[in-house]
C-alpha cells in the first residue's frame, strides 16, 4: 500500500479559504504536526509524502517547512517550485530546490514547468533532485515519460512524440471510455461515460495544441459535437 501524498500545495481558492492546500503554508507548525498525525496511524512500512509549494506569498519559510515534513517522518516529499501567489505563471524556480535538496535527508521530487525533454534535464539540474513530477506537460504530451526515458538510456527521444502515437492514445482512451463495463466504471466513479468522454476529449485535445498542430485541428472538428459515439467515429477516421 501506498499513502498518496499529503497536499500543500493546492491554490484553488475554496480549498484555501477552509485552511487546506497552499493555505497551510503560512502554517509550519500545523504541516509539522498534521504530516506527524498521518505517520503515526499508517502502518510504518506504509510510505508517508507530502507536496508543498515555495510558499504562499513568498518562498522564505520553504526550507523550514520542508525540513518539518523530515522531522515529522515524511518518506518523501514533492516540491511545485512556485509560491501559492505565483500560481501557474512560468517560471518555476527548480534552483530554488536545490538548496533544500542538499538539506532533506528523504528524497526531494522536483515539479513545475517541465513541458519538454529539454526542460525536464534544465530542471534536473538546476534543482539537483533526481525525479520530477509532471503534470500538464503530461497530458498535452502524453509520450513525454517515454521521450525522457529514451533520452536516459542516450537514444533518440525526437522520434517517439509523433502525431500518429499521440493519436493512438487517444483513441485507446475514447474507446475504453466508451466500452467500460458498469462494474469497472462504478470502480472509477464513472457515472456518465459518454459525458465524461465528451468533456475529457475536448479538454485533452486542446491541451496537446501545445505540441501538435494536428491536434488543433482535429479539436475544431469535434468541438461542437455532442454525440460521444460520433467524436469515437471521427477519432477512429483521423490518421
Ligand atoms: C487539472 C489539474 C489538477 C491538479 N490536481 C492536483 C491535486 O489533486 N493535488 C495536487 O497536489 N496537485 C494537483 N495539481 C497540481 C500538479 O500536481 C502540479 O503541481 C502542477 O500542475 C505544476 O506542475 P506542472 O507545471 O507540471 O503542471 C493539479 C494540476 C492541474 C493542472
Amino acid at each position: 500500500m501506498y499513502v498518496d501524498y499529503i497536499p500543500f500545495g493546492c491554490p484553488a481558492k475554496t480549498v484555501n479559504r477552509h485552511k487546506g492546500g497552499a493555505a497551510l503554508l503560512k502554517e509550519p507548525e500545523t504541516i509539522y504536526k498534521l504530516v506527524q498525525a498521518v505517520r503515526q496511524q499508517i502502518p510504518a512500512d506504509t510510505p508517508v509524502t507530502a507536496k508543498m509549494r515555495l510558499g504562499y506569498d513568498s518562498p522564505e519559510k520553504a526550507l523550514e517547512i520542508a525540513q518539518g515534513i523530515e522531522a515529522a517522518g515524511a518518506s518523501g516529499l514533492t516540491i511545485h517550485a512556485r509560491t501559492r501567489k505565483e500560481g501557474y505563471r512560468p517560471p518555476a524556480h527548480w534552483e530554488r530546490l536545490a538548496e533544500i535538496r542538499e538539506a532533506l535527508t528523504i528524497p526531494l521530487t522536483a515539479n513545475g514547468e517541465i513541458w519538454t525533454v529539454e526542460d525536464y534535464h534544465k530542471c534536473r539540474e538546476a534543482s539537483n533532485c533526481e525525479d520530477v513530477m509532471i503534470g500538464r506537460g503530461a497530458v498535452s504530451r502524453p509520450l513525454l515519460g517515454c521521450e525522457i526515458k529514451a533520452s536516459q538510456n542516450n537514444k533518440d527521444h525526437t522520434v517517439i512524440d509523433n502525431w500518429p502515437n499521440t493519436l493512438k492514445i487517444l483513441k485507446s482512451f475514447a474507446e475504453q471510455t466508451l466500452t467500460v463495463s458498469e462494474g469497472e466504471a462504478h470502480l472509477y466513479g464513472l457515472m456518465n461515460p459518454e459525458r465524461y468522454l465528451k468533456d475529457r476529449i475536448k479538454q485533452w485535445l486542446r491541451m496537446m495544441t501545445k505540441g501538435h498542430q494536428e491536434a488543433a485541428e482535429l479539436f475544431n472538428i469535434i468541438k461542437r459535437q455532442t454525440c460521444a459515439q460520433s467524436i469515437l467515429t471521427e477519432l477512429q477516421a483521423s490518421s
